[in-house]
């Protein structure tokens, strides 16, 4: 954790925001590795006395959520999966836990992940076997999708700029970061701090580990449970802006109105209650600053109960199950518990690596919008 970052984003304990309503900040109360700039591993505390929660730092992540208690079991194996183990032991404990195991589907996200963040970045000889032009075109157009599709919303940003919808100045979040690349890339366009956030300790690993070592470390899946090791050095231009947090989206531990732009690539369909990410996301960004998010609306029940699905069911209704045209309602600026109005839309293709033949390619609903610079009235009771 840098020390910049903490004091720029002042954390609050989100026990006493979500419990009792109160912005409670953050200290650090122990520095057991780290120096004047950055804490490798320590803890935080919560100032109110009565509370005084505490929250590790591992590994340079500050974990910053309600429940430890809830989040910690759930995140042990990410907390203990060692890249650096040579790449052949971790084959064999691949193929001792076998597929389907949580050891075989952790890899594989990461995997998918690494190849659309860095795949556009690796160096020519640890490209794939060109065993078939499909192969060569995917890996030198489609990885790096995501860059694109973020770069493309944000030029529209700059290009709204006369109404004021460019991100910043002033600090900026990635929420749902992942392995990290749209942190990097908002920091090097922006030159603002910028603050990752993810909820998942494995993939902050790594995307901390290419912040402090400037090196990617992950296994390529090729098949099956076989697996490549791919290592390269990762250099960003901006990357003192950046730093990787684990915080819940749905319970930011930020102060309302604190933060300049947000981002959220492709989160929505991934979280448990998208309307509670807006209304997290509308509270703390500060009035008339932009937010960017895409959506392939690929609902599945085990990241969102169907009852928080924006669209994708209810075919018999007014918008036949259609996503759209609900997001745009909640982001009409009529909401009372959202304050954004969408201003820009567009529709971009993503693309994601399972394996060295196979692509899945997304279409992603891109939108724009903007904080209302005052909250608009509740609509008055009949
Ligand atoms: C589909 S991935 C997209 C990752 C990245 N933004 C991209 O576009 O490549 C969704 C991400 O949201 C994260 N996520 C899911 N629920 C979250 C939550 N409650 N808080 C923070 N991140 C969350 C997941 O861990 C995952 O990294």
């Amino acid at each position: 954790m840098k020390l910049s970052h903490f004091q720029t984003f002042a954390p609050v304990c989100p026990v006493c925001r979500t419990q009792r309503g109160s912005d409670n900040a953050l200290v650090i109360a122990n520095v057991f590795d780290g120096d004047d700039q950055v804490i490798q591993h320590g803890m935080l505390h919560c100032s109110e006395a009565s509370c005084q929660h505490e929250y590790p730092i591992i590994d340079g992540i500050p974990i910053i959520v309600e429940s430890l208690r809830t989040y910690l079991p759930q995140q042990l194996a990410d907390l203990l999966y060692r890249t650096d183990l040579p790449a052949d032991t971790l084959s064999l404990i691949g193929d001792c836990c076998g597929p389907g195991s949580e050891f075989d589907a952790k890899r594989q996200q990461l995997s998918t992940y690494c190849w659309d963040h860095y795949g556009d970045l690796l160096p020519v000889d640890l490209r794939e076997p060109p065993h078939s032009a499909f192969v060569s075109q995917t890996d030198q157009e489609c990885s790096g999708s995501m860059t694109r599709v973020l770069h493309a919303a944000l030029d529209r940003c700059s290009e709204t700029i006369a109404s004021g919808a460019d991100l910043g100045p002033g600090p900026l979040l990635d929420v749902g970061c992942s392995v990290g690349r749209a942190a990097f890339e908002l920091a090097a366009r922006y030159q603002q701090p910028v603050l990752g956030i993810d909820i998942n300790l494995g993939m902050l690993r790594i995307a901390a580990k290419i912040l402090r070592d400037g090196l990617v470390r992950y296994d390529r899946r090729r098949v099956g449970m076989v697996y490549d090791r791919i290592e390269h050095e990762l250099k960003f231009s901006a990357a003192e802006f950046v730093d990787f947090w684990a915080c819940d989206a749905q319970a930011l531990p930020f102060a309302e109105n604190s933060v300049a732009g947000i981002c959220g690539m492709n989160i929505l369909d991934s979280i448990h209650s998208p309307t509670q990410l807006l209304f997290e996301i509308s509270r703390v960004l500060q009035p008339n600053s932009s937010v960017v998010l895409s959506c392939p609306y690929d609902w599945t029940p085990s990241a969102t109960t169907v009852e928080q699905w924006i669209g994708g069911h209810s075919q018999r209704s007014v918008d036949g199950g259609a996503a759209e045209p609900m997001l745009r309602r909640l982001l009409s600026g009529t909401e009372p518990s959202i304050p954004l109005k969408l201003i820009d839309e567009q529709n971009l293709p993503w693309h994601l690596r399972l394996h060295s033949r196979s692509r899945v390619t997304y279409d992603c609903h891109v939108t724009l919008s903007q904080k209302l610079a005052e909250r608009q009235p509740a609509p008055t009771v009949q």
